[in-house]
């Protein structure tokens, strides 16, 4: 797992489920994107918020499974894996570290705080100053870090002035405790708000082809050259539709694949980070950069929209 020199290692994957082709795949067919110009990450990532145990609260039932899928996606290509310190809480950042710590050159952590778990079931917003500053120090210790490469806020809290909050962010970017800056649940007033305190490198909302209630917040990403992290790409599963399925069965691949196809090819700052258990799964999801859909299926499966996808900030 060693990347010397940063070059991309080849991640070829002789991969029986994928596309009924006998040739060779790899993530690498998904491409990559620069955060920030600062760090270049392959264009699929690992969303680790799965890991933990039911309702993400507390440790998962199969940890060992959790350790082999965050190494196995490392081997498979992954550089970017997204998590954050409400996980578990504490437990998908403890995992990540267990598994992969020290990280092998070129992967990127990128984790989040400002959202925190007063008990299981529940939610809440603190991105107060003194909680972030906390928060910060706590991923550190548990990523086993020195630098977070990037640190989202989660979601914005009503309670504590915006702008402090990022005020805040900067300032331990500034003590180099942070590398990059990123927003997570935003609208474009916040992006555009936050860009007059500090460079924003990624921004993370809820979407897919199915839910694309925030399309014009990736227009605005895409516009100034701001990756857009789709969470939710797949909707848990849920977006599975005919068309999705007729497509799926035309190019020979899974639905899941079809999925993440359109969401790479709907924007070059698009990056999906699928999040799954299943090693089987994390396959079909890091080869879905070689499916090409056509014109009339990226628009066929941008006009499905379907309700109950709309799930809240987690
Ligand atoms: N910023 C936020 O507020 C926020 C909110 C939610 C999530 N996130 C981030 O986004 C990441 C992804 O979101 P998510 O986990 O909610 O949704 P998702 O990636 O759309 O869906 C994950 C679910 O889909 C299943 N799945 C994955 N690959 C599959 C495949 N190839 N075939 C069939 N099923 C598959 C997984 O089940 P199996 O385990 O069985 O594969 C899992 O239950 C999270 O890990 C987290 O990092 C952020």
């Amino acid at each position: 797992m060693d990347f010397a020199g940063g070059a991309p290692a080849p991640h070829e994957l002789d991969y029986k489920y994928n596309l009924g082709m006998t040739k060779q795949t790899s993530i690498n067919a998904a491409g990559t994107i620069s955060l920030g110009g600062q760090l270049t990450v392959n264009r699929i990532g690992f969303g680790a918020m799965r890991i933990t145990g039911e309702g993400i609260w507390g440790p998962p039932k199969d940890r060992a499974g959790a350790l082999t899928v965050l190494r196995k996606a490392v081997e498979l290509g992954v550089n970017f894996i997204d998590t954050a310190d409400s996980y578990g809480p504490n437990v998908s950042e403890e995992l990540i570290a267990e598994a992969l710590a020290p990280y092998p050159k070129g992967v990127v952590i990128a984790t989040k705080g400002g959202w925190v778990r007063p008990g299981p079931g529940y939610w809440s917003h603190d991105a107060s100053p003194a909680h972030l500053q906390k928060a910060v120090e706590g991923s550190l210790k548990r990523l086993r870090l020195e630098r977070i490469d990037l640190y989202q806020l989660h979601i914005p809290d009503p309670a504590t002035s915006f702008d402090r909050s990022m005020e805040t962010l900067a300032e331990l970017r500034d003590q180099g405790k942070i590398r990059l800056i990123g927003l997570s649940n935003v609208t474009r007033e916040h992006v555009e708000r936050a860009r007059k305190i500090t460079p924003i490198v990624s921004v993370q909302n809820r979407y897919s082809f199915a839910d694309r209630e925030w399309e014009h917040v990736l227009n605005y990403c895409e516009q100034n050259g701001i990756a857009f992290i789709p969470w939710f790409p797949l909707g848990a599963g849920k977006v599975a539709c005919d068309a999705l399925a007729r497509i799926a069965k035309t190019h020979k691949a899974k639905p899941m694949q079809i999925a993440l196809a359109w969401l790479l090819q709907r924007s070059p700052v698009m990056l999906p980070i699928p999040g799954t258990t299943s090693v089987e799964h994390l396959q079909e999801n890091m080869a879905a950069g070689s499916v090409k859909l056509s014109e009339a299926e990226m628009a066929e499966l941008g006009g499905v929209s379907l309700p109950g996808l709309g799930v809240r900030a987690s």
